[in-house]
């Protein structure tokens, strides 16, 4: 067994249609939608997202993030004996867009066969996702059920859009990202912390389902932005002391924030409540939307390869999404 789990390498995938909210003003003033360019990067942060085109599913764009991840690493599929997709936007009812992501990256070339059999399956906590799958990898790996992991979070969140509701499409995008997570004896992960209230489960929803081969009840997202926004700031701060505490640090400690990518002004305030100055917060809303699952490890990915993140510092990953659900993980690079 090993003491710890420690990320080795990182990589990420943006579909390349990239719609600017110019673009995106345009076409939903087709439909007779009033909206602009200022409120959207006033209120949001944002100024333009990518959307998928045609049938690209999650598993696409998590097997480009996750080709990209294990080149990094200098390691191929078969030395992979875990994968852990977080998505809300599977491909399929079922299977998991984990086991379809496999499939995929088997097929890479004659020796990643050698991924077949590993355990995969899907973690399903919306934009809290990634936290909850790195925390779930974290635990496997330091109690010897798995030596090297792909944990991913891939989204196609243009899919369940209702483009005729200005306060939700404008804030969402697609995208992936992926780590690789190692058993090793140095640190490694930290400190996580978990967490969810189901009491809130109608602010932030896609209340459709599957019943008699017909969808029932509303398949796109339904929000409270404000209820939203409120709840977000204090889950955050919470989640982010705890982590800090547990690994007995101190605010000062933290070299790099990587927040999810939800909202400019929820990151300003979370990093304000642990006294963090913007430059040391990684921001990618800007030009990739909220892309709920995918939006942290996006973040990452670019954070360590822009040469921000170096190894040895000290990073702290936070989100939050519906359920509600929220959480933290602490790590050295
Ligand atoms: C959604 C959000 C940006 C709205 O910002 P806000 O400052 O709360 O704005 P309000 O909801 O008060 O709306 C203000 C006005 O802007 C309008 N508006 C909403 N969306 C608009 C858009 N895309 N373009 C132009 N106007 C818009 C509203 O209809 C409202 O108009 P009214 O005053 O005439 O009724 C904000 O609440 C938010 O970011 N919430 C958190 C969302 C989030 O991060 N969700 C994911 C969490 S994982």
């Amino acid at each position: 067994m090993s003491k710890f789990s420690r990320i080795i390498a990182t990589g990420s995938f943006l579909p390349p249609h990239q719609v600017s909210n110019a673009q995106l003003v345009s076409d939903l003033a087709e439909q007779g939608i009033e909206s602009s360019d200022e409120w959207i990067v006033e209120r949001t942060g944002i100024s333009s997202r990518h959307f998928v085109q045609g049938d690209v599913s999650s598993s696409d764009l998590a097997f480009q993030a996750c080709v990209r991840a294990l080149e990094a690493a200098h390691l191929g599929p078969q030395d992979i004996d875990l994968i852990i997709v977080a998505t809300s936007t599977p491909d399929m009812v079922f299977p998991s867009t984990a086991c379809i992501l496999q499939h995929k990256l088997s097929q890479l070339n004659e020796q990643a066969q050698g991924i077949l059999g590993a355990p995969a399956f899907d973690v399903q906590a919306v934009c809290s996702g990634f936290i909850y799958a790195l925390t779930t990898a974290d635990a496997l790996i330091r109690a010897g059920n798995a030596k090297r992991a792909l944990v991913v979070g891939a989204e196609v969140f243009s899919r369940i859009l209702d483009f005729k509701d200005r306060t939700t499409c404008v804030l969402f995008g697609d995208g992936a990202g992926a780590v690789v997570l190692e058993a090793s004896s140095e640190p490694g992960i930290l400190s996580t912390d978990l967490h969810a209230d189901g009491r809130h489960v109608g602010l932030l929803c896609v209340p459709g389902h599957v019943k008699g081969g017909n969808v029932l009840g509303d398949p796109v997202i339904k929000m409270d932005g404000q209820s939203v926004f409120k709840l977000a700031v204090g889950l955050l701060e919470g989640a982010a002391k705890a982590v800090i505490e547990k690994a007995h640090l101190t605010d000062a400690d933290i070299d790099w924030l990587v927040p999810h990518q939800a909202n400019i002004r929820i990151i300003q305030a979370t990093a304000k409540k642990l006294k963090l100055p913007m430059e040391r917060v990684i921001l990618t809303v800007q030009d990739h939307g909220n892309t709920s699952a995918a939006s942290i490890p996006l973040a990452l990915d670019q954070g360590v390869r822009s040469g921000k993140i170096k190894p040895a510092q000290t990073v702290l990953l936070e989100g939050v999404g519906g359920g509600f659900t929220w959480g933290a993980v602490l790590f050295k690079l």
